[in-house]
């Protein structure tokens, strides 16, 4: 067996084998019934390439396609340390993306992650958020929505304090390889990330309900730690039996037949009238609830529960797209200024770093002729696939005449400097009259 990766949201590796990185952790590949998924480019091209937990809220996006009221939320967050690249701009495109499918987004900074692991100030973190990240958002389309700074937000704050009596060190050990050394700011960073995602979910922030956060795969830990927090805290949820049937499950040993009967008046209430309570499984089983139920009952629970105990959170989920290649061939990377195409970069300047970038075409051009390219590792190939071109008849024009040969990387790198730069005159253009007063900061 190869060694056992650790995933590391600090530090910045490139990953080649997304197959390999999706099997050893557990993600789940996108398929063809998966229910909700975007028609997007991201989505069609596999650069969103896997997810944990998608269905409670691709069901929900599939109604609301087909017009029903069901609420659905994103939510993001930015660390500002380096400057707006590419990279950072494919969470930017799916939020957009849902928001305008109706999905209520929201977009924490994370200023004391930051001041915590970067070592920058609260006051220049912020600055930063607002007039290079929060500005470029809205360039790329964002519409106004929920943008707080977690140094402000009492509510997570507080929800961050109250998860963290259920996370122990040998648990962040685990999960981060957290040791001896580690400090307490960074050591408190992921369960602020956790607050983060999960208080939307807060009654006074609209109450349990599917949740997505689309992330570079280096952020799954954090999801793990999240969602066991979402599902530790439940007093009863529902799910899928081996067997196939639908129950609903308490998870504590008090209360358990009142808790049924409520779960049971709720059940009803959505149309399921056929119950089995067993109080000595804990369990009320709904006989005539299938499989494409589970998530919308367990939403209701989680409402239940949270009239309870004030926490009730449907886990959220994770989709994870890759990671963009650097056009010096490494990671894309705020601290290596030539690997990443900056937002804020001159048409010029971008033109410049395109110019130079490594492709994997043949060192000659006979040698290219003869052997043709690598579109698949390409950073030039890249950034059509991944910002530059809607069309997929167009790319796949490119990629299959790179890979014969007959396309060379001159010719490539030209085009795609010439879109990059129209598309930065242009995005700089709307960001310099963007409007922040809508996101009250
Ligand atoms: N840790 C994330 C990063 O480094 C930022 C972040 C903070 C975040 N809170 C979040 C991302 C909540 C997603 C959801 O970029």
């Amino acid at each position: 067996l190869p060694p056992v990766m650790r995933l590391d949201p600090w530090a910045s590796s490139g990953f080649k084998d997304y197959a390999r990185l999706r099997d050893q952790f557990g993600l789940e590949p996108f398929a063809e019934d998966t229910p909700g998924v975007p028609d997007h480019r991201l989505f069609r091209r596999g650069i969103v390439f896997a997810h944990r937990g998608w269905e409670p809220f691709g069901r929900a996006l599939a109604a609301r396609a087909q017009g029903a009221d069901e609420p659905a939320a994103v939510m993001t967050g930015l660390m500002p340390s380096g400057r707006m690249h590419l990279g950072h701009k494919l969470v930017l495109d799916q939020a957009i993306a849902y928001q305008q499918r109706g999905c209520d987004v929201t977009i924490a900074v994370a200023d004391l992650e930051a001041a915590a692991t970067r070592d920058v100030s609260l006051a220049a973190a912020q600055e930063l958020a607002r007039d290079e990240y929060l500005r470029n958002y809205i360039a790329l389309g964002l519409a106004p929505c929920r943008f707080y700074f977690q140094s402000q937000s009492l509510a997570v704050q507080r929800l961050g304090h109250q998860l963290s009596r259920r996370v122990n060190w040998s648990k962040l050990e685990a999960l981060y390889g957290f040791g001896g050394d580690t400090s307490m700011a960074h050591a408190n960073a992921p369960l602020l990330q956790a607050a983060d995602i999960l208080h939307p979910q807060l009654s006074e922030h609209g109450g349990p309900r599917p949740t997505l956060v689309p992330v570079g795969v280096d952020q799954d830990p954090h999801l793990r730690l999240t969602r066991d927090l979402a599902n530790g805290v439940r007093l009863l949820h529902a799910r899928l039996t081996k067997d196939g049937r639908v129950g609903v499950f308490v998870k504590r040993d008090d209360g358990v037949e009142a808790l049924l009967a409520e779960a049971g008046k709720l059940a009803a209430g959505l149309g399921f009238t056929q119950q089995k309570p067993i109080p000595a499984y804990k369990a009320l089983y709904l006989d005539d609830a299938g499989a494409a139920d589970v998530a919308r009952l367990d939403a209701a629970l989680a409402r239940l529960d949270a009239a309870h105990s004030g926490f009730g959170f449907v886990a959220p989920a994770g989709s994870y797209h890759r990671l963009m290649t650097g056009l010096t061939g490494d990671k894309m990377s705020s601290s290596q200024p030539d690997s990443a195409i900056f937002l804020s970069d001159t048409p010029d300047e971008a033109r410049r770093k395109v110019m130079r970038a490594q492709t994997t075409g043949g060192q000659t051009v006979d040698e290219h002729r003869e052997h043709g390219g690598r579109p698949d590792e390409c950073p030039v190939f890249e950034l059509f696939a991944f910002h530059l071109l809607d069309d997929d008849d167009e790319l796949r024009r490119i990629h299959d005449s790179c890979r014969a040969g007959e396309w060379l990387c001159g010719a490539c790198k030209k085009l795609a400097a010439e879109q990059l730069g129209e598309f930065l005159a242009a995005h700089q253009q709307r960001a310099a009259v963007a409007d922040l007063t809508p996101f009250g900061v």
